[in-house]
C-alpha cells in the first residue's frame, strides 16, 4: 500500500523562533488530532532543521530540507551539501522545486547531480514536476511532465526510483489561489503513474507516491485526496498555519 503523505514546503519564511514554534504546534495538533495513516513531513528553512527535528516528535513528524547542493563538499560558498542536510537529523529533500528552477537556474543535469546525492546519503527525494501555464493552455502537460521525468529521475535504476517521492505542482497553481480542478489532478497523476509503468513495471508505479501542489487548501484537499493517484499533498501557504495544515492532513 503505497503511503499518504502531506509535506509543508515552508520556502522562505519564518525565523527560526518562529519555525520552531509553528513545528511545535503541528507537532501538537497531529498527535491529537492528525489522521493515523498520513505521513506528515515539515520542509523547513536550511536554518531550522536541527532544531525541528530536536522540537517534533520524528516518529510522527518527518523533516525536509527544500534543496541540497550538487556537489558533495568544496569550495561552493553557502551552498548546504546532501551529507550536512542528512546530519541535521532531516529524512528528505525537496528537488526540483520550479521555483528553483525558474529563479536559480535549476536544469536537469544539476538535479540528477542533486537526486544522486540524495539517494547516496540516504535522504527521501520530493521530486517536483509540473507545467506552466502556456503549456497547460496548449494541453501539452502530459509531453511536458514526461520530458522532465525523462531528463531526471527516469534515468535512475528502479532500486532508486521506488525511494522517491513524485510532487506534480502546475506551475499556474502554485501561489495563485488557482488550483488544478480534481479532474485535472486525477488526469496527470494517472498518466504520471502510468508512464512510471511503463518505465518501471507496475509494482513500482503501484508503490510510489504522487503528491498534488498548488494552491492545496483544507477546503479544496479533500475533493484532491479523495482521487484515486492523488496520494496526499506538497502545501506551500497553507503549511504555514498549524491549523490549516492539519485541515489538509485530515482531508483523507
Ligand atoms: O511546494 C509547494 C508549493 O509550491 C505550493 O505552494 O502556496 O500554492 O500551496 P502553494
Amino acid at each position: 500500500m503505497r503511503k499518504k503523505i502531506v509535506a509543508g514546503n515552508w520556502k522562505c519564511n519564518t525565523n527560526l523562533q518562529e519555525g520552531v514554534q509553528l513545528a511545535k504546534k503541528v507537532n501538537e495538533l497531529v498527535a491529537k488530532e492528525g489522521a493515523d495513516d498520513v505521513v506528515v513531513v515539515l520542509g523547513t528553512p536550511f536554518t531550522h532543521l536541527t532544531k525541528v527535528v530536536e522540537t517534533v516528535d520524528t516518529d510522527v513528524i518527518g523533516v525536509s530540507a527544500q534543496n541540497c547542493a550538487a556537489e558533495p563538499k568544496g569550495a561552493f560558498t553557502g551552498e548546504i551539501s546532501a551529507e550536512m542536510v542528512k546530519s541535521t537529523g532531516a529524512e528528505y529533500v525537496i528537488l526540483g522545486h520550479s521555483e528553483r528552477r525558474e529563479y536559480f537556474g535549476e536544469t536537469s543535469e544539476t538535479l540528477n547531480k542533486k537526486l544522486a546525492l540524495a539517494l547516496e546519503n540516504n535522504l527521501t527525494p520530493i521530486y517536483c514536476c509540473g507545467e506552466p501555464l502556456e503549456i497547460r493552455e496548449a494541453g501539452t502537460q502530459n509531453d511536458f511532465v514526461k520530458k522532465q521525468m525523462e531528463e531526471t529521475v527516469f534515468q535512475l535504476s528502479a532500486n532508486d526510483f521506488k525511494k522517491l517521492v513524485i510532487a506534480y505542482e502546475p506551475i499556474w497553481a502554485i501561489g495563485t489561489g488557482k488550483t488544478a480542478t480534481s479532474e485535472q489532478a486525477q488526469e496527470i497523476h494517472a498518466f504520471i503513474r502510468s508512464i512510471i509503468a511503463e518505465k518501471f513495471g507496475n509494482e513500482v508505479a503501484q508503490e510510489i507516491s504522487i503528491l498534488y501542489g498548488g494552491s492545496c487548501k483544507p477546503s479544496n484537499a479533500k475533493e484532491l485526496f479523495t482521487n484515486e493517484d492523488v496520494d496526499g499533498g506538497l502545501i506551500g501557504g497553507a503549511s504555514l498555519k498549524a491549523e490549516d495544515f492539519l485541515g489538509i492532513i485530515n482531508g483523507f
